[in-house]
């Protein structure tokens, strides 16, 4: 698709998904989450930090003013388009610099116990073998090093999602609605502990974080997650009135989280520390 047909208006696709994710996404839902990420594994002056699957790098960028100039960040992703929205939010001379590395988190490109801590926020979900990912993300850590990770907790968790991937199934169809539903897997705690155990990791910890997610409206709600995703495809391919019938869908499931600023719901998400 040329970036004129990216560009065109209303719901067709405005710009690409790694630059809607940023704009739409980072700043009021992944920024503070990385915030929490970052108090929970303590990060400190002069660590040397990874953050897999890092996206358009939010944990990556939080992290420099916390490690200073005597620590190290690194951010890795397998998209090309996340890594280079990262590189070009990133400020102009970060200290230390943030090395944007293109890469699969099951298999890391770094040598063993490289690193102080890793960080991987809401990305193992979507990492074809989560195991991996963790025996990698173990496999780099130094000895004494800490890991955090971040997962939210099943869709039952997430009112406003539960209402959305609903409404998407039924009015643009089952595979919309299984995207709608991508980002909340169905492991629990003790499921997740199992996984990172199982890694390697020792002291795992796991706490229940809660937050909310803020949306001027209910049609901003689902044009922004659209455009932020794949289903902004098959979404700009539905007719109009289909469209009228999916928000009026979202906005009836979700009248009770609506008032006077738009709409607002709860997100749920698990906060997994460990040791390496
Ligand atoms: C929901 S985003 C989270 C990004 C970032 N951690 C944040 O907090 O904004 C999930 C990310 O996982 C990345 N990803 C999925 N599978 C991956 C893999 N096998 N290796 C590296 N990155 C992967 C995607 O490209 C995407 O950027």
């Amino acid at each position: 698709m040329s970036d004129q047909e990216r560009r065109s208006t209303g719901w067709q696709l405005e710009q690409p998904a790694s630059e809607a994710y940023e704009r739409y996404l980072v700043p009021p839902l992944f920024a503070p989450w990385a915030e929490r990420l970052l108090d929970a594994v303590e990060l400190q002056d002069g660590d040397r930090l990874l953050d897999v699957a890092c996206g358009t790098g939010i944990v990556a960028r939080s992290a420099v003013s916390r490690v200073g100039e005597r620590g190290a960040v690194v951010g890795l992703d397998i998209n090309e388009g996340m890594l280079a929205v990262a590189a070009e939010t990133t400020d102009a001379e970060p200290r230390p610099p943030i090395d944007w590395r293109r890469g699969d988190a099951t298999d890391l490109p770094f040598p063993d116990g490289r690193f102080d801590v890793v960080c991987c926020q809401q990305a193992l979900q979507f990492v074809d073998e989560p195991s991996a990912a963790l025996e990698e993300m173990h496999r780099v850590l130094a000895s004494g090093g800490r890991a955090a990770l971040s997962v939210w907790r099943p869709l039952e968790y997430q009112p406003g999602y539960v209402v959305a991937a609903d409404a998407l199934e039924r009015h643009i169809g089952d595979e919309a609605g299984a995207m709608m539903r991508s980002p909340f897997p169905a492991w629990d705690g003790d499921a997740l502990r199992t996984l990172a155990r199982e890694a390697g990791f020792d002291d795992v910890s796991i706490t229940i974080e809660i937050g909310s997610m803020r949306y001027p409206s209910i049609e901003e709600f689902v044009r922004r997650e659209a455009a932020s995703s794949p289903l902004a495809e098959p979404i700009a391919a539905a007719e109009g009135t289909v469209r009228d019938e999916l928000i009026r869908a979202v906005e009836d499931g979700l009248d009770a989280y609506t008032d006077h600023e738009g709409v607002v719901f709860p997100m749920e998400s698990y906060c997994l520390t460990a040791d390496g």
